[in-house]
């Protein structure tokens, strides 16, 4: 059985306090801290960069999962790098993802891709033959609080067996969109075992118990 993961997405939280913010999140049993940076072109809104990335490193030891919602992800690799990404995810989209990778992994970073929900789930098959994670999209990229597409469910299923199929079980699947405590389980079971969760976590009465619980599901 893989480790489940649980990524809280600070995107939901208040920009003015993100040093403290990490530290609770830490404090509250997350796994990593997912980071996502918007460009305003690849999608509408724009969140924040590298510097951001630098200005919370210091505040946590937990890997800093960078998902680069950006036009040309390949040149700012190094930038992100330096400031202390330990993952960063580059969209099928966007760039050429192989070539990607080799770039990231210069950098001693770990290599990672996401597909958008109308991207085929084939797209990512020849990326999980050699990614560290693969992230699929269950809400269109831009924005946190939206509804989680149900149709992720079939598309994680199908790329966890094809990672079965090529022998690359341990694959991490990372989910990211619309999840809360009610809908974990079914991403879970489905094979994913990274969970990405902005909103959930953050409307939370207690973070470390919403954390906890959608790890045990
Ligand atoms: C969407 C982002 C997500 C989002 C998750 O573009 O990539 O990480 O912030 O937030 P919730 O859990 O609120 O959907
Ligand atoms: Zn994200």
């Amino acid at each position: 059985m893989l480790k489940v993961k649980v990524a809280p997405s600070i995107l939901a939280g208040d920009f003015s306090r993100m040093g403290e913010i990490v530290k609770t999140l830490q404090a509250c049993g997350a796994d990593y801290i997912h980071c996502d940076v918007m460009d305003g072109n690849f999608v509408p809104s724009i969140t924040f960069g590298a510097q951001m990335i630098e200005a919370i490193r210091p505040h946590t030891q937990l890997p800093l999962d960078c998902h680069l919602m950006v036009n040309h992800p390949e040149t700012h690799i190094e930038a992100f790098a330096r400031a202390g990404a330990d993952i960063i995810t580059v969209h099928a989209e966007t760039c050429d993802c192989l070539k990607t990778f080799d770039r990231i992994r210069a950098c001693g970073v770990r290599a990672s891709a996401v597909i958008n929900p109308k991207t085929p789930v084939e797209t990512a098959f020849p990326l999980a033959e050699c990614a560290d994670m693969i992230l699929l999209m269950s809400v269109h990229p831009g924005w946190g609080g939206q509804k989680f597409i149900p149709e992720t469910l079939q598309k994680i299923e199908a790329l966890r067996n094809y990672c079965i199929k090529i022998g690359r079980d341990n694959l991490d699947i990372e989910v990211d969109g619309g999840i809360t405590e009610e809908n974990v389980g079914m991403v879970l079971t489905a094979g994913a075992n990274v969970i990405v969760a902005g909103s959930a976590i953050f409307r939370a009465k207690d973070m470390a118990a919403t954390i906890a619980r959608m790890r045990q599901v």
